[in-house]
């Protein structure tokens, strides 16, 4: 069945229809894909502790929808592109044919090795479509993923096995990224030292980096994948799932602690991945749709596997960065493999616009139909430079807003249907329903108003639990408002009642598109042995979006503030990663606290904002003159 919306007047009918009628709306979606079994029940819900359950005893298995049920009519056509770091290298394609057999050989790899349905496996590897394969082979036979990004450090990938008590692990020897050359088996083996619950570790073939390989632990994927050959397994039927069955695990971070494990299930995120991938995007048959994302975030869940494989798309899978060999790098992948749907984030187009134009004049761009946007906001600079030198002012512009925790786009137009607004994600996808609200909760009502963003009802792709602890789900994103999902952001509903969405209004930073908590930095940083305390904030970054500002209490005296500003990024790229390495370290003497001892971060994100003029109401502060030290001393 079509579910494509095709204009905007149809848009707005369906959507009316979603409202008022959901559940007979999400049935009629659902019921374009495959089930074994169907469900009793559209949807049973609370939003109190929360329970909720969409698709009620309905059995499937995703990856039939993603493979199988597309063999018949689209065997022979690609499934996934692959474009390595190198482009001197060959690059691969595997037709659903072909990916077909290979997650069914490695789903009986992860079989032969002891895996089953239930248990947790984590991935960490480079951008290569054996990532795909190792994926969609979980969720095959009901093994449920954790994939952690490549640039995670040991210590936060233990974190994650160790939440998530994984029993085993795929990774790789290495990966390429630019000129660089990570470790990955070494960084996993580091991580390994802490995490007893891993059996065994399938290490495939990239780099041919030296490693270590343990003996009745490590094995080589290419041996494995020849033990199932040899032994006639090429087949493996899918396993049955229930729609409420976990899919995977995706770790984000939250305004405390540590990150949390975002728990999705097999039914509901299916269907939000497929009908939100084609009625935003609009993909059309035979069309390359190109997400730059890694398969580490949720974009790289959604939008490069599941999403796209669902509809039968043809999906292009970048393993190098949008600078190397040089900055025209996403515009010869354009070119070359007549990409018609890019989507990318604004910190790529605004680190590519430094470059000029000369990297784009010259490239074939006229496959392109339709651009998107996602992880931030983008800006309007970054908006116009997309539309005019990427779409030559032809393609329309979808910039989605959604979440880890939403599995899929919640606001954002759909391409050629929504009339775009530079920097706006402008309307709800059916069955989408914000509200805005203020401080205590009320609903903001009407048009031309900011407010807290929330979502009033249900939707297939939203998350279920975060792992292991059910309560912190509750608390973080359905306590703070009554009856409603917080989302953590702030946004604005225009005249037309259209969504700009502004930022976090939590203690979450989003440095390049990706996510960090301010309270891990600082747990990170206060691990270094001079430091005393640390406050971190956010401040606007050209490029990034966000820049990390850190301010340090050091103990004693340094010897040079340079040399340990370096030991304390070095700190945070252990406990974290690289991508959590602050932007820019201050010294200073105290932190503005409340008589109560509260920091007040207010003011720590003015004075890096550099409004060190407007700081506000400052007469609570238990020590005012600090506040002086500090913007004297600030970083610009
Ligand atoms: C931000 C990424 C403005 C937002 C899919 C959200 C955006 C956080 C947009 C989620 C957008 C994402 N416009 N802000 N189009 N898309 N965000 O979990 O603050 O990595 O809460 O999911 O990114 O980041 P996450």
């Amino acid at each position: 069945m079509d579910l494509s919306i095709k204009s905007f007047e149809d848009y707005q009918k369906v959507y009316q229809h979603s409202v008022e009628q959901p559940e007979q709306f999400w049935d009629t979606v659902a019921s374009s894909f495959v089930w074994k079994k169907k469900w009793n029940k559209v949807l049973d819900w609370n939003f109190k502790e929360p329970d909720i359950n969409w698709f009620v005893g309905g059995k499937l298995n995703i990856t039939e929808n993603c493979l199988d049920r597309h063999l018949a009519d689209k065997g022979d056509q690609p499934a996934l592109i692959w474009e390595p770091n190198d482009p001197e290298e060959h690059h691969r394609a595997f037709t659903y044919k072909q990916l077909h057999q290979k997650v069914c050989l490695f789903a009986n790899v992860l079989k032969n090795n002891g895996a089953k349905k239930g248990d947790r496996i984590c991935i960490y590897m480079p951008m290569v479509p054996e990532l795909a394969v190792a994926v969609l082979a979980c969720a095959r036979i009901g093994a449920i993923h954790s994939v952690v990004f490549g640039g995670f450090s040991a210590q936060s990938i233990a974190d994650r096995i160790q939440d998530a008590n994984c029993s085993m692990v795929i990774t790789a020897d290495g990966s390429y990224r630019g000129t660089k050359e990570v470790p990955l088996k070494n960084v996993m083996d580091d991580a390994l030292v802490q995490c007893p619950s891993v059996k065994r570790v399938i290490v495939l073939t990239r780099s041919r980096t030296p490693i270590s390989m343990i003996k009745g632990r490590d094995v080589w994927w290419e041996d494995e994948i020849k033990k199932v050959e040899t032994l006639g397994m090429l087949n493996c039927p899918a396993e049955e799932m229930d729609a409420e069955d976990p899919l995977f695990i995706l770790y984000t971070s939250g305004s405390t602690g540590k990150p949390k494990g975002v728990v999705h299930t097999c039914g509901g995120y299916m269907v939000y991945a497929g009908y939100s991938f084609q009625n935003v995007f609009q993909y059309q048959p035979e069309e390359v749709y190109f997400c730059t994302a890694d398969i580490g975030w949720i974009t790289g869940h959604t939008y490069i596997v599941y999403g796209p494989l669902a509809m039968g798309a043809t999906s292009l899978l970048f393993e190098g960065v949008p600078t190397w060999p040089d900055a025209g790098r996403f515009w010869d992948i354009v070119a070359e493999y007549k990409v018609n749907i890019l989507y990318t984030a604004p910190t790529a187009i605004r680190s590519l616009m430094q470059f000029g134009l000369d990297f784009v004049k010259d490239k074939d761009l006229s496959s392109l139909r339709v651009l998107g946007s996602v992880g931030e906001p983008i800006n309007e600079e970054a908006w116009n430079w997309y539309h005019e030198h990427i779409g030559k002012k032809n393609c329309p512009i979808v910039d989605t807003w959604w979440q880890t925790e939403t599995g899929g786009i919640l606001i954002s137009p759909l391409a050629n249907v929504t009339p775009v607004k530079p920097c706006f994600a402008t309307l709800p996808l059916p069955g989408i329903q914000p509200i805005l609200v203020d401080e205590k909760g009320e609903e903001i009502i009407g048009n031309g108003v900011s407010g807290n963003l929330c979502i009033k009802f249900p939707w297939p792709g939203m998350l279920r639990t975060t792992y292991g602890d059910h309560e912190r789900c509750r608390v973080n994103y359905f306590a703070t408002y009554e009856n409603l999902y917080f989302t953590g952001d702030g946004c604005m509903r225009d005249e037309d009642g259209y969504y700009r969405i502004t930022g976090r209004v939590d203690d979450v930073i989003n440095v390049s598109g990706h996510r960090i908590g301010t309270a891990e930095v600082e747990n990170a940083i206060n691990m270094f042995s001079d430091v005393v305390e640390s406050a971190v904030v956010g401040y606007p970054h050209d490029i990034k979006g966000q820049g990390i500002y850190a301010y340090v209490i050091l103990s004693r005296e340094t010897d040079d503030d340079e040399l340990t500003r370096k030991d304390i990024s070095m700190t945070v790229s252990r406990i974290i990663g690289a991508i959590a390495k602050p932007d820019k370290i201050q010294f200073v003497s105290g932190l503005p606290k409340t008589r109560s001892g509260k920091i007040m971060r207010r003011i720590l994100r003015k004075i890096a904002e550099g409004e060190v003029n407007s700081l506000g109401d400052t007469s609570t502060l238990l020590d005012p003159a600090v506040v002086d030290e500090i913007k004297n001393g600030r970083l610009s």
